[in-house]
């Protein structure tokens, strides 16, 4: 296997390190933007493109563009891509994989979602032999990083937040993490492939943590209860319900335990019920590692995405619900506050959908609104 590796930054450099060390393949080309002292080292795409010889392109620069275009490109001279960029397979999705079946190369992003997790892998494996009812879970570290100490030190949002930056977990502009679109990325990935679909992201209902309080984090734990940022994807006789939401989880139950950055991801399968992955779900050597492996998968012949199928379907988020927390001071939501909880209120039970509806009306009279939804 011959690799031109895109991006030498946190990642690159890693798949870089370990290809390396194990030996496994060449990276005979690394593209990027700075001297970095490497003799592999391109600035010219075409390098890559017009090398016959590369037979894998590993594109771990990040962002849109020119990603989407080097990927495209490499696609189009016959060349199967590795990614670990959720943004770039989230919103090309459909032509990402259209083009790789049309061009015949392979296409993988199992370090996409989960990092140094086989999430996608192990998801694409179980599905072939059962159906899945559901997946769920922590699928970004930085928010847990966040929710985790505000419960442990007691820390309000915004000094939470300045910790996890100084530790190089959430950057400068934090948005995509503490407003759960990192999250959203990696929920639509799954749910496209547990359930052969492909759902748009806009229809996501997403619901983030900027807002949350050290008031709200004290009184869920006065009530036995910890909060945690999970995405949330079922499916139920052809609909599937896909959604982004501040969970309120038994203190004591698994997902309420996880600490610090890691990430936990489980599916629940027809017959052989709920599977959990536990680990790192980022930094450089467990996101690299999840690369390098998806790398070796092509070195051993695999050619397929994780579907070979995907439906366009609408979500039907009208079919799941919760009983909500809500705090707020929107006079448009008055009638959803049944019962007294803290800071706050909790609404009857409600689809995520009307949830979702409801939270367009609220946003636009109070941007401070926190909600999360009461685990059953
Ligand atoms: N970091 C993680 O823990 C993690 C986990 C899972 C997935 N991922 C995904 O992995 C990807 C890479 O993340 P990262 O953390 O490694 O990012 P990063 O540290 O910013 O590295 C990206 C590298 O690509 C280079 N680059 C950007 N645009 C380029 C261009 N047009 N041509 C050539 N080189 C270019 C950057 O150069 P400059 O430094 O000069 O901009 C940088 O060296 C992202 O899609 C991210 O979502 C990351």
């Amino acid at each position: 296997m011959i690799i031109g590796l895109l991006g030498f930054g946190t990642i690159g450099a890693g798949v870089y390190e370990i290809i390396k060390e194990r030996g496994a393949a060449e990276v005979r080309y690394v593209l990027d933007i700075r001297e970095i002292g490497i003799p592999e080292l391109t600035h010219n795409m075409e390098d890559i493109l017009a090398d016959s010889e590369v037979d894998t392109v590993v594109e771990v620069m990040g962002g849109l563009h020119p990603a989407y275009e080097f990927v495209t490109a490499a696609m189009k001279a016959g060349k199967s891509v590795v990614t670990a960029n959720k943004y770039l397979v989230a919103t090309f999705y459909d032509e990402l994989i259209a083009l790789a079946k049309e061009m015949g190369v392979a296409f993988r992003c199992t370090a996409a979602v989960g990092g140094g997790i086989g999430w996608l892998t192990a998801l694409e494996k179980a599905k072939r032999a059962e159906r899945i009812t559901a997946l769920e879970g922590i699928m970004n570290g930085t928010t847990n990083y966040i929710l985790s100490n505000m419960k442990e030190k007691g820390l309000s949002f915004e000094t939470a937040l300045s910790e996890a930056q100084a530790l190089g977990y959430a950057e400068a502009d934090p948005s995509a993490d503490i407003d759960g679109l990192d999250i959203m990325h990696k929920v639509m990935l799954s749910a496209n492939v547990a359930y052969d679909v492909s759902v748009k992201k806009e229809e996501l209902f997403v619901a983030g943590i900027r807002t949350i309080t050290d008031e709200d984090v004290k009184a869920f734990g006065e009530k036995g209860l910890t909060c945690k940022i999970l995405g949330s994807a079922f499916e139920n006789d052809g609909a599937v319900a896909a959604f982004v939401q501040p969970t309120l989880l038994p203190a004591d139950s698994m997902t309420a335990s996880v600490p610090a950055n890691f990430n936990l991801i489980s599916y629940e399968a027809e017959h052989s019920g709920k599977m959990s992955f536990f680990g790192q779900g980022a930094g450089r050597y467990p996101t690299a590692a999840n690369a390098v492996q998806d790398c070796l998968d092509l070195a051993a012949g695999k050619k397929e995405f994780y579907t070979n199928e995907s439906k366009q379907i609408a979500l039907s988020n009208d079919k799941v619900s919760y009983r909500y927390y809500i705090r707020t001071t929107a006079k448009s939501a008055k009638a959803l506050c049944k019962e007294p909880f803290g800071p706050g209120y909790l609404t009857e039970k409600m689809s995520v959908a009307e949830m979702q509806a409801a939270m367009v009306k609220i946003k636009a009279e109070d941007e401070k609104v926190f909600i999360a939804a009461l685990a059953e």
